[in-house]
């Protein structure tokens, strides 16, 4: 696992930008894993900005999303969908032909989950995958306790993430209860990821990332299991506490 500490939120955003944007001209068929809440924002200003200024093509882009709210149809507001088109595909000339997001509106979610399992296998699997953490240490909405073993699948909120997501909503009651989200195998089969960590809110869930051993109640904690994680953290989210040195961790401190 690679740290990168930057220094504020911009920072991160545009360096994760420049990452991805490097990734996608070398390989212009890539697949990309995304992310939704508000740590990927500054991430996808910066490659529509890049897209309008350098004219990287997403044409032969294909993008997953790593989840959705149940009983969301894509014409909702607070459908990960339409935040997706809102923040990235209307702004980019990418095909929404070649852009998958779980349905959180099919009548058969088990069904729709094995679906897009097997969808993103179909597409050869995801090339780069970015993450952002839970401050209860979930990634996509793979709730601490969740299997390793997990592959694309309904979930119940807990009520931290609930509260965490109401900023999005008028009033907390309207936070879905469920979503259908990739499991933390799928996220695992991703041949690399970007986890992006930002702010206060993100510290001590960094600090149990640096910490902790690998285990299923602190569900980012697995990513240390994976070849390839590239971490960008800002200094609100906090490197203070990190003893360089432990285990496979190379940190890049900000200068
Ligand atoms: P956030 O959410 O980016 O809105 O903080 C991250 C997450 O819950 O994974």
């Amino acid at each position: 696992m690679k740290i990168i500490e930057v220094k504020n939120y911009e920072e991160m955003s545009k360096r994760a930008a420049d990452y991805v944007v490097e990734k996608v001209r070398s390989f212009p068929g890539i697949t990309l894993g995304l992310a939704t809440g508000g740590t990927p924002l500054g991430l996808y200003r910066h490659l529509i900005e890049d897209h309008r200024n350098n004219l990287t093509s997403y044409q032969n882009v294909t993008t997953f999303n790593l989840d959705e709210y149940a009983g969301c149809d894509e014409t909702d507001p607070h459908s990960y969908r339409y935040f997706m088109n809102e923040s990235l595909f209307n702004h980019i000339d990418i095909n929404k032909a070649n852009t998958f997001i779980p349905r959180g509106d099919g009548e058969d979610m088990e069904r729709e989950a094995q679906e897009y399992e097997q969808l993103i296998a179909s597409h050869g699997g995801i090339d780069l995958q970015i993450l952002g953490i839970g401050s209860n240490g979930h990634i996509g909405f793979n709730e601490p306790g969740t299997s390793f073993q997990s592959q694309t699948h309904i979930v119940e909120l807990t009520d931290s993430t609930r509260e965490a997501n109401a900023r999005f909503f008028d009033r907390i009651e309207d936070v879905p209860l469920k979503a259908i989200t990739m499991g933390i195998a799928t996220i695992m089969r991703s041949k690399e990821i970007l986890l992006l960590v930002s702010g206060p809110n993100k510290r001590e869930a960094f600090s149990r990332l640096m910490h902790e051993e690998v285990n299923e109640q602190f569900p980012v904690s697995v990513l240390k299991n994976h070849p390839a994680v590239t971490v960008m953290i800002d200094q609100a989210a906090g490197c203070l506490d990190y003893t360089p040195g432990s285990g496979d961790l190379e940190y890049v401190p900000h200068d």
